[in-house]
């Protein structure tokens, strides 16, 4: 997709699909809504005036609204989306309401459209043209990548018409790190939405490699070999049941003249199919489980990004690449296994009560092996537990800290990212669910509290390095397609960790 910024007034904007937005801006308690277009001329207001008035229009949130031949404007079709109420009005709804724009545009084969910049009082500038870029790029990825009758329906063009007293080069960049946002997080969506068997560690290691090569970053892809030297047993032990060879894959940003610390270390779950192993999951739904990978996509994605963002600080991604499979070589229940060693300490054992349990394991030997690189501040993401979609359904994603400044910087990052994260507790007495008999842990802590469990798992490798854990097992994937998205993979935390990273 193009984008492109103009100044002119929406009337004069010459295109198939001309996108205004409206708000809801009747009191509280008021019985009708007041539907007020966001226009910065008449013009727009006026063509839809009549249609307006019946009061069939409410300025929902991403509600549309289309009117042929608009009088006045040179559009050919004038397209009202709407905001919500006035009063909750956010760069979010405003990312949204473009999304629906495009999946508006899409079906009819409008290729090329202009979107005005609302513009309002709760509406930082930079922050809305931002959103409203993303907001495009993202509500056009479609999912059906395989359908041998696939019409690409893609918006070819988006025109971002911004008001003529916008400042240009604030709203140049707002435009330009929309689109780098916005294509990473649809990167790492078509990542996520390829089948294990089109997609197997080794492969997902390649499509990083060449994403490091295209935006200039070091990229390394370890295999079973340097995870042997590095005694990940944690990692290797799930990895041991499949035929697919495993990948480390490393990627590292360092930009010139980056201080010697902060270094930030992102650690992806990429479990590219996950069967459950021995202790097997039941058919039903298992072919779900080829999404078991996207912790690992958002952080591709997010060095993706900030490859071209170029923030002064160190990051290292590191992504554990593997298939969960049964076999005759697979580990079984009651095996003890023994994570990497940190310096001067010898590797945690680990009872293994249900290999299902494996995004763990693999992230355990990922954050030491992240702090032995120097990593002096951790985010992982992972599709852990399904017990996070019943603490928390399917609009929140779980979020665990063991420090306050990171998960302040995080939680301020959502303001820009529109996304929904809900903390959840790390105390020390939980800490007895994780308690083996036979080793220092065990991988499961029972059937409450599931989320929790895994968190406290991590969280024994983490140790004192500052670590968020991100639980994205309920949001990374949605079935029902909504106004603004398509079904399939989200690309969830790809914004919000982009904008963890940019606070240092
Ligand atoms: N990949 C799954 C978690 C998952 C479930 C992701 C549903 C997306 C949707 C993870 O590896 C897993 O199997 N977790 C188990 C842990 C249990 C065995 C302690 C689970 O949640 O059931
Ligand atoms: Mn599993
Ligand atoms: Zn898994």
């Amino acid at each position: 997709m193009n984008t492109n910024l103009s100044f002119c007034p929406p009337s004069d904007v010459a295109t198939g699909l001309l996108v205004v937005f409206a708000v809801d801006a009747a009191p509280k308690a008021a019985a009708r809504p007041e539907v007020r277009l966001l226009a910065r001329d008449d013009a727009p207001v006026k063509a839809a005036q009549s249609i307006l008035d019946t009061g069939e229009f409410k300025a929902e949130s991403c509600e549309t609204l289309l009117l042929h031949n608009p009088a006045g404007l040179q559009a050919k079709r004038l397209l009202v989306v709407g905001l919500g109420k006035a009063a909750k009005l956010t760069p979010h709804e405003v990312r949204k309401a473009a999304a629906t724009a495009a999946r508006f545009a899409k079906p009819r084969a409008l290729r090329e459209i202009a979107i005005a910049v609302p513009i309002g009082d709760a509406l930082d500038p930079k922050l809305t043209v931002r959103a409203l870029t993303e907001g495009a790029l993202l509500g056009d990825f479609d999912s059906d990548t395989y359908r041998s009758d696939r019409k690409d329906r893609s918006v070819q063009t988006v025109q971002v018409v911004a008001p003529a007293s916008s400042d240009r080069a604030t709203a140049e960049a707002a435009l330009r790190e929309g689109v780098i946002v916005a294509e990473s997080q649809n990167f790492a969506r078509a990542l996520i939405n390829e089948p294990g068997n089109r997609l197997t560690p080794t492969i997902l290691g390649q499509r990083a490699a060449e994403m490091c090569r295209t935006f200039g970053i070091q990229c390394q892809v370890h295999g079973t070999e340097k995870m042997r030297e590095l005694e990940m047993g944690a990692f290797l032990s799930v990895t041991q049941g499949s035929d697919e060879p495993p990948a480390l894959i490393v990627m590292t940003y360092e930009p010139k003249g980056a201080p010697a610390s902060p270094v930030l270390g992102l650690v992806g779950k990429g479990i590219t199919f996950d069967t459950g192993g021995i202790s097997i999951k039941p058919s039903d739904n298992m072919e779900k489980m080829k999404y078991d990978m996207a912790g690992g996509a958002a952080m591709i994605g997010a060095m993706r990004a900030i490859a071209q963002l170029q923030p002064a600080v160190k990051v290292i991604g590191i992504v554990c690449a593997a298939e969960n499979m049964p076999s005759g070589k697979a580990q079984k229940p009651g095996d003890v296994q023994i994570a990497m060693p940190a310096p001067g300490k010898p590797g945690k054992a680990i009872e293994i009560i249900n290999t299902d349990a494996e995004g763990r394991l693999v992230l355990a030997d990922g954050i030491t092996y992240a702090k032995q690189l120097g990593a002096t501040h951790l985010i992982d993401a992972a599709t852990l537990t399904g017990a996070v979609a019943v603490a928390l359904g399917q609009l929140n994603a779980g979020i665990f800290a063991n420090d306050e400044d990171s998960y302040h910087r995080f939680t301020q990052g959502l303001n820009v990212s529109g996304e929904h994260f809900w903390r959840l507790p790390l105390d020390d007495d939980y800490r007895d669910v994780i308690k083996s008999s036979i080793a220092d842990i065990k991988n499961t802590g029972g059937r409450y509290g599931g989320a929790i469990n895994a968190a406290m798992f991590l969280r024994e490798f983490a140790e004192d390095t500052p670590w968020l854990h991100l639980d994205i097992a309920a949001t990374a994937w949605i079935d029902d397609p909504k106004p603004w998205s398509a079904s399939g993979p989200t690309g969830v935390a790809v914004r919000s960790i982009i904008e963890w990273i940019r606070s240092f």
